[in-house]
């Protein structure tokens, strides 16, 4: 396996690979977990060449977010990507991926001003602008997405398309833990008591799923209160609960029936102690 840190070397190469194989990528920050292992799974179906990158991307931060406090762990990641069977793992410092004269930006409008585009503006501008240039430098056949950030699947789904990007965006289910916890980089900074608190947050998903099965006319209220009823038993501050459709991840109003939604899903951001915490679920067709 191949670990290289410049951007023109990595496209070289991978420009050389595409004329006979097909580059499967997984854009990651590192601190890879199993979720991580089974986005590589997946391309290694698509691809011939698996490409992983590990780049804590700044320009996706906050101010007052956790861009320094992100955990990294770069050669733990490299022996777990090595013993996946990954070809290529491409590592970049941000001075060579942004130059001081970087100052390109892609937004796609109506997609990331809702869920956590509101408390995170700029968000997925930055998501997008890395995501963009993570294709371009390896040149990328498939590039492989966890549901669990599932707005910034699609807002990638969105780029794509709009820019008739020669590749295809794989999404992934979400992959959890024993308790229901999806799996996330963060949850590592979660103290024992904020973990007991978090867990609430894949019982809540169950509430709201449950219900949208048992009552035909679940409305978008019920869904929520029934999720809302879970998460006020852990020590969580609550920064959404929504549902949306999955096609305009605009926020339903409460009266809504479930029913008249089409793709209706089930969106939480919430904070335990510091760490921020998102999953989501389809309530379609159940
Ligand atoms: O989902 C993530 O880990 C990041 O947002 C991504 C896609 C690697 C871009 O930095």
């Amino acid at each position: 396996m191949l670990v290289l840190h410049s951007p023109q070397v990595v496209q070289e190469m991978t420009l050389r690979w595409r004329r006979d194989a097909k580059n499967a990528f997984v854009p990651t920050m590192g601190c890879l977990h199993e979720g991580h292992l089974k986005l590589v799974e997946t391309a290694r179906r698509f691809g011939q060449k698996t490409i992983v990158s590990i780049f804590v991307n700044p320009l996706q931060f906050g101010p007052n977010e956790d861009f320094e406090k992100y955990p990294r762990q770069l050669a733990t990641d490299v022996e777990m990507l090595e013993a996946a069977g990954v070809d290529l793992v491409f590592a970049p410092s941000p001075k060579d991926f942004y130059p001081a004269q970087f100052r390109t930006r892609i937004q796609v409008q109506g997609l990331s001003e809702h869920l956590c585009g509101k408390t995170r503006p700029g968000h997925f501008e930055g998501v997008a602008t890395v995501c963009l240039k993570l294709f371009e430098v390896t040149s990328a056949d498939f590039a492989i997405f966890g549901e669990k950030d599932f707005q910034q699947l699609r807002i990638l789904q969105t780029m794509a398309a709009d820019l008739n990007l020669p590749l295809a965006i794989v999404p992934e289910p979400i992959v959890r833990e024993e308790s229901g916890l999806a799996l996330s980089s963060r949850n590592r900074l979660l103290s024992p008591t904020d973990r007991n608190s978090a867990e609430r947050v894949p019982l809540a998903i169950k509430a709201a799923r449950q219900l949208a099965r048992e009552v035909e006319d679940c409305s978008v209220g019920e869904a929520i209160a029934a999720a809302a009823k879970e998460l006020a038993k852990g020590a969580l501050v609550v920064d959404y609960l929504s549902v949306a459709p999955e096609e305009t991840l605009i926020p339903e109003g409460s009266e809504k029936l479930l029913k008249d939604i089409a793709m209706p899903r089930l969106f939480i951001a919430v904070k335990a102690g510091s760490t921020r915490l998102i999953d989501n679920v389809s309530l379609r067709g159940i």
